[in-house]
């Protein structure tokens, strides 16, 4: 679904921008973005057009209403609770300030999670200057804090394409900057730079993308040779999508069906398609709260895994005249169409945790013979002539990051692998990395990971010379090849 301004139109035709898109980039990367409430905004004057100050005179920012820092600084204190990993980091590596001199140009997600990891990288050293990844997600009150806490942010909720592109401009292009370092979320403010200042551009010693589209594009322009600088995919990491995929979605699928429908678990028919991460860490949350959950699968290695969890793996076909829920989970198209909905039971409730918006195929429910209602934000009954009626959650779109909100220790977890991964890149001997795409070392890896053990006390046991060396070993790690899967 795309969609340009005529201003922003005017701007790509002068300067090739893509334009946004609502669906690519700035909503997959599923450990940053999220449904955050926000504070209501008073009015409708641009931010572009107000004056921009904060209470020390800084002025060097752009955001919708300064005068919420407060507001926001209380939400970035309750997110710091909950990111040991990153918190861990600041005071770990803050007395040696390894990105000491890194300058780096940040589009991201911004809200009171995304913000730890800001002031986390000043704390090591770094001067950033930060944008929005997505024109919707930024919770206001956040950037305020930010703001008068003397960061140059550029973002509010609800900004044009127009102002999105502004907004990062002004995080590359300001007068005394060089950027040395990118950290993206969806590609674009390495598009801009790449396309508006290639001088500039060569000068960058690293990128780190977190989402899968930003990654998809860095392999793109690597394999056509336009890739001049290092950058690191941190949207691979082991630790990173364990989390994204397992654990969040075992927790944020029972969270988005509650909020949305007031439902009642035990006892309910579900049936899950797509036994793959997130498939695996729904059927479990689902299991565990006393549903009979059926798996539908394609392939015969995450089918037998399903056997063995103690799923029964069927055809859509065979269970859909008697499930209580639907979740899609396959990352796939069409995995359930007209013809399955014509056969569901009335009050089947169905969503999607797959990345694409057409798992489901919601566009075959928007037929003349179908009523649909709006009941709730994020919930429609569609109406069949019979009077039987389905309820459709985020009409098809990832049902977790629209109905539900993350955990913050998810984001740290995305956080300390973020920042790792600028350190990495930042510190790299001349050599270390071509310009090419790489993976955070696995050692950084379970580093990231070794941060967030000590929240559940949890004690690792080390290895004894003699065992380092019968394995084969290093005691400091890594302790799995790259092959190794989790
Ligand atoms: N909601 C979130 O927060 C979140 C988080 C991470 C990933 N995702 C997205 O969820 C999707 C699944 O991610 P994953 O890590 O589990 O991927 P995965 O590849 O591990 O699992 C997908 C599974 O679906 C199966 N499949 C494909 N087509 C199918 C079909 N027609 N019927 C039944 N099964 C089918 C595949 O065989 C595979 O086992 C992806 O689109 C991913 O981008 C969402």
């Amino acid at each position: 679904m795309h969609f340009e301004s005529k201003s922003a139109a005017a701007l790509k035709k002068s300067s090739r921008y893509r334009s946004r898109s609502l669906s690519a980039s700035s909503n997959d990367s599923y450990s940053s973005a999220s449904y955050t409430g926000s504070s209501s905004d008073e009015d409708d004057v641009s931010p572009r057009e107000k004056l921009q100050k904060s209470s020390s005179g800084f002025s060097d920012f752009c955001v919708k209403n300064i005068s919420q820092h407060a507001f926001g600084r209380r939400e970035i204190e309750i997110a710091e609770q909950e990111m040991p990993g990153i918190m861990a980091l600041r005071r770990r590596a803050g007395d040696d300030k390894p990105l000491k001199s890194a300058k780096i140009v940040g589009c991201t997600h911004i809200n009171a999670q995304t913000a730890v990891l800001v002031e986390t990288l000043v704390e090591l050293g770094a001067q950033v200057r930060w944008a929005a990844c997505n024109i919707y997600s930024t919770q206001n009150e956040v950037a305020a804090a930010l703001a008068e806490a003397g960061y140059p942010v550029f973002a509010w909720r609800g900004e044009t394409e127009e102002d999105f592109w502004w907004c990062i401009d002004k995080c590359v292009n300001a007068e005394g900057w060089q950027p040395n370092m990118i950290l993206d979320d969806g590609g674009d403010a390495t598009h801009l730079m790449l396309k508006k200042y290639p001088a500039m551009f060569k000068m960058i010693k690293g990128i780190v993308e977190e989402s899968v589209t930003g990654v998809h594009r860095l392999y793109q322009l690597s394999k056509a040779g336009k890739l001049s600088v290092p950058a690191m995919n941190v949207n691979d990491s082991v630790t990173k999508t364990k989390f994204d995929n397992l654990y969040s979605c075992r927790e944020s699928i029972i969270d988005s069906l509650k909020r949305t429908t007031d439902m009642m678990f035990g006892g309910k028919q579900v049936v899950l398609c797509g036994y793959g991460e997130v498939g695996k860490g729904c059927c479990q949350a689902l299991k565990g709260l006393g549903c009979v959950v059926y798996v539908t699968e394609i392939d015969p290695i995450c089918a037998i895994q399903a056997c063995m969890d103690g799923f029964r793996v069927v055809k859509l076909n065979e269970v859909v005249r008697n499930v209580d829920i639907v979740v899609t989970a396959t990352g796939n198209k069409n995995v359930v169409t007209r013809e399955h909905m014509d056969k569901m039971k009335s009050g089947c409730v169905i969503c999607n945790m797959g990345h694409s918006n057409t798992e489901i195929d919601v566009n075959s429910l928007r037929t003349p013979d179908l009523t649909w209602e709006k009941v709730r934000s994020q919930v429609d009954h569609v109406i069949w002539p019979d009077g039987k009626r389905i309820v459709l959650l985020a009409e098809g779109r990832l049902v977790n990051l629209s109905c539900s909100s993350l955990p913050s220790f998810v984001v740290s977890i995305t956080a300390a692998t973020q920042a790792l991964a600028l350190i990495e890149l930042f510190n790299a001997p001349h050599g270390r990395y071509k310009s090419d795409v790489y993976l955070l070392p696995k050692k950084m890896d379970e580093y990231v990971a070794s941060l967030h053990l000590p929240t559940f006390d949890a004690h690792l046991t080390e290895l004894s010379d003699e065992q380092a060396k019968y394995m084969g070993l290093n005691k400091a790690g890594p302790f799995k090849p790259n092959y190794y899967r989790y």
